[in-house]
């Protein structure tokens, strides 16, 4: 197995600077890394250095991808001649929340999910609820008002900011039944293969669920917990593209070297 990083834009030949530490222990543990420029993907631009090895399995660490872009990204890992681990069905599958929900829906905080540009506030005028959290199929709105709307007209405008700040909707519009979490109970989990793998000592069953359910090879999932004590799923997303969290870096390589 080949680990993919982007590059820092500035120096080539260094990996982008959130990701050199775990560039540089991957390496340690003798997995071979290739580094490529994120931004010039877009171009049609894709050498990534050392080359990748023909039939070598390809895995990446990085920058989000949209769908579209990580479709385009395996296209080009493959006409280098590498594998992809995670195709680009697999990467929807745990990156936009409206491909993973059903399998979770009972897990999770129950979610209506609008077409972009739809009218979105007549749709969430229909629903009644007291409280909406708002985010795309992939980020919540990082603006200082949040993402919790106490009216629908409140939800229409946090759809805008969203739009706003991120230069568009990925996907479509989530809807979600607010829940009361305890403050700080949100963990990180990470699936590799089918098999759990917690930053603390077990697997909580949730998390185990969730791998029954879900068959994608490398995931996360985030589990916060209820004021009443209850464990729900906040979110997956895919492994590649997940922050490290509450990881120590020798704990979080020791996954990835479990991969390939
Ligand atoms: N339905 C919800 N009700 C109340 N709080 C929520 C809900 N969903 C998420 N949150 C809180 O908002 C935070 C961000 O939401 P999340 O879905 O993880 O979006 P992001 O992709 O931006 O991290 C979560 O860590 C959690 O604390
Ligand atoms: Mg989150």
């Amino acid at each position: 197995m080949r680990i993919l990083y982007p590059c820092n834009p500035l120096e080539p030949k260094e990996p982008d600077q959130p990701y050199t530490d775990e560039c540089i222990a991957i390496q340690q543990l003798g997995i071979p890394v290739s580094l490529f420029a994120y931004d010039n993907l877009s171009f049609g631009d894709f050498k990534p250095l050392p080359r990748i090895e023909s039939g070598e399995m390809v895995l990446y660490r990085g920058w989000m991808f949209n769908i579209i872009a990580y479709q385009e990204f395996t296209d080009f890992i493959r006409k280098k001649g590498g594998i992809p681990l995670t195709s680009a069905a697999d990467y929807a599958h745990c990156h936009h929340l409206n491909q993973w929900y059903s399998a979770c829906a009972d897990l999770t905080p129950e979610t209506v999910f609008l077409e972009r540009d739809s009218n979105y506030l007549e749709q969430i005028s229909n629903l009644k609820w007291d409280a909406y959290f708002i985010k795309d199929f992939v980020k919540s709105n990082t603006d200082g008002q949040g993402s919790i709307a106490n009216t629908p007209e409140q939800a229409v405008k946090i759809i805008g900011l969203i739009e706003q700040y991120r230069g568009e909707i990925e996907g479509g519009v989530s809807v979600r039944k607010v829940e009361c979490f305890q403050p700080q109970s949100e963990l990180r989990f990470f699936v590799v293969n089918g098999t759990a793998y917690s930053p603390i000592p077990e697997v909580p069953a949730i998390v185990e669920t969730v791998t029954q359910r879900i068959d994608a090879p490398f995931y996360s999932v985030d589990v916060a917990k209820t004021v009443e004590g209850k464990e729900r799923i906040i979110e997956l997303g895919d492994g590649q593209v997940s922050e490290r969290k509450t990881w120590t870096l020798e704990r979080f390589i020791n996954i990835l070297a479990q991969i390939g």
